[in-house]
């Protein structure tokens, strides 16, 4: 079974991609470097500088994700920020802020760099959506006030498997086992 390992301390991230990558033949490993992360409006560049400090550190194939939501009333806030937002305000300031808002779109994006010693590739996924009036169901970060698309449901009252289905990171996470499943055996050892 080809290996992957992926930088993060965030369990969530991990078990979701797992689901899918398991599918592919990739078992996914999770370790938690604690490296210095880039400030940037970008996600893809945060997580480019991500993958290769994480690369000079442990020199085997990994992957890094980064993601965040991005509010259109709200002029993209929380965006690149999303991690200190949602632990600073959380999901109750978020709806604060929107409150008597009718214009309630937003894009959840994420990005996902694969770093080994030939590759180093980029794969993207956006789910447009709504942010939900009140919080519903469990989940974490923002699950509980996103509602993607055809859907009637919020992330967070969805299971991991039909989040998946849906999510920003199911999307990025399968454009990368779609590629790496073809990927030559060298970049697995
Ligand atoms: P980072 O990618 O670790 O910088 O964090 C992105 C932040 O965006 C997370 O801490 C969450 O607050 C939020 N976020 C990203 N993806 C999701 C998701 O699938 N569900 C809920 N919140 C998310």
């Amino acid at each position: 079974m080809k290996k992957v390992t992926l930088i993060t301390g965030n369990t969530n991230k991990f078990k979701e991609m797992s689901l899918i990558l398991i599918e592919y033949g990739i078992e996914l490993e999770m370790l938690d470097l604690d490296l210095f992360e880039i400030q940037s409006e970008k996600i893809e560049e945060i997580a480019l500088n991500y993958a290769r400090n994480a690369y000079k550190e442990i020199r085997k194939p990994l992957i890094v994700e980064d993601s965040g939501l991005f509010i259109k009333a709200l002029n993209g806030f929380p965006g690149p920020y999303s991690s200190y937002v949602n632990k600073t305000i959380g999901n109750e300031g978020i709806l604060r802020l929107m409150y008597d808002e009718k214009e309630r779109t937003a894009t959840f994006k994420a990005v996902i760099v694969y770093k080994d010693d030939k590759f180093e590739e980029t794969f993207v996924g956006e789910i447009k959506g709504e942010i939900s009036r009140e919080i519903r169901g469990n989940g974490w970060g923002f699950d509980p006030i996103f509602i993607p698309n055809n859907s009637k449901k919020t992330f967070g009252e969805m299971q991991s498997e039909e989040k998946n289905k849906y999510s920003h990171r199911g999307i990025a996470t399968l454009k990368f086992a779609q590629w790496y499943s073809k990927l030559g055996n060298q970049s697995s050892l």
